[in-house]
């Protein structure tokens, strides 16, 4: 089979996006969701840090509580690069322990708070450091809600050697694996992005990819869903949770 390469401008781990995007109402969807999520960071706490442009707005609105926080666990090189800008001391996951709170973005989320994660290459670091809090609050703009996931490819990170047999496997359960060429993850891995799937069951979608040898991360975050999804719009924000 042939693996079509992705299109130029497919997002690559470690780019950062322009420090003044365009406002647009999903900036600003994404910007409401950011400023609310800091009202669940508590005073004292070590904070787990997810990676994208909705994060990017988090990250400088936290600059606000940076004296009252312990540090930060970063899921990304991008993401530290900008905590550390601001003064917020990242710490290696081995040394912080369970964290309380998790923030991070998505490429789409279900009302059941199942998410497709991955657009920026960091969603093995998002998932460990997400397994790893207590917490996942989500923060979106509301045209990442969904009623099913699988519009977005679903992007899964692999080990380089084994990205065709990979990209087969997936074929034969009926998805259409395309290599993103230029991007090279922060663990020095790949990413097949599956287009064509209809996730009508997430979780057990997670489960049956985990098993094919090769595959690092798959970027469904199902069995381990956000617990709150804080979802921004040009007129506000919208929580849902269990
Ligand atoms: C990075 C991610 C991001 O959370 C996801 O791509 C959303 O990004 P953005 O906030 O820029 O729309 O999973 O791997």
């Amino acid at each position: 089979m042939t693996l079509v390469p992705a299109k130029a401008g497919t997002v690559v781990s470690g780019v950062q996006l322009p420090e003044q995007a365009p406002m647009n109402a999903g900036n600003a969807g994404k910007q409401r969701a950011a400023h609310a999520a800091l009202e669940y960071v508590e005073h004292g706490s070590i904070l787990g840090v997810g990676t994208g442009s909705t994060v990017n707005h988090f990250i400088d609105a936290l600059a606000k509580l940076r004296g009252s926080l312990r540090g930060a666990v970063s899921s990304s090189l991008a993401s530290t690069a900008r905590l550390e800008a601001l003064g917020i001391e990242v710490m290696d996951l081995n040394h912080a322990g369970p964290l309380d709170l998790y923030v991070d973005g998505a490429d789409e989320a279900t009302r059941d708070r199942y998410l497709v994660k991955g657009g920026g290459a960091a969603l093995t670091r998002e998932k460990i450091v997400a397994a790893a809090s207590k917490r996942f609050v989500c923060i979106i703009d509301d045209s990442k809600l969904v009623p099913i996931l699988g519009r977005f490819p679903l992007p899964v990170e692999v080990i380089p050697m084994a990205r065709s047999y990979v990209a087969r496997e997936i074929v034969g359960r009926g998805g259409q694996p395309v290599w993103r060429e230029q991007c090279v993850t922060d663990n020095g891995n790949q990413i097949l992005d599956v287009h064509g799937l209809e996730i009508l069951d997430p979780p057990s979608l997670e489960r049956d990819l985990n098993q094919i040898a090769g595959i690092v991360t798959v970027g469904l975050f199902a069995q381990r869903p956000a617990d709150l999804l804080v979802i921004g719009n040009e007129k506000g924000v919208t929580v849902v949770g269990p």
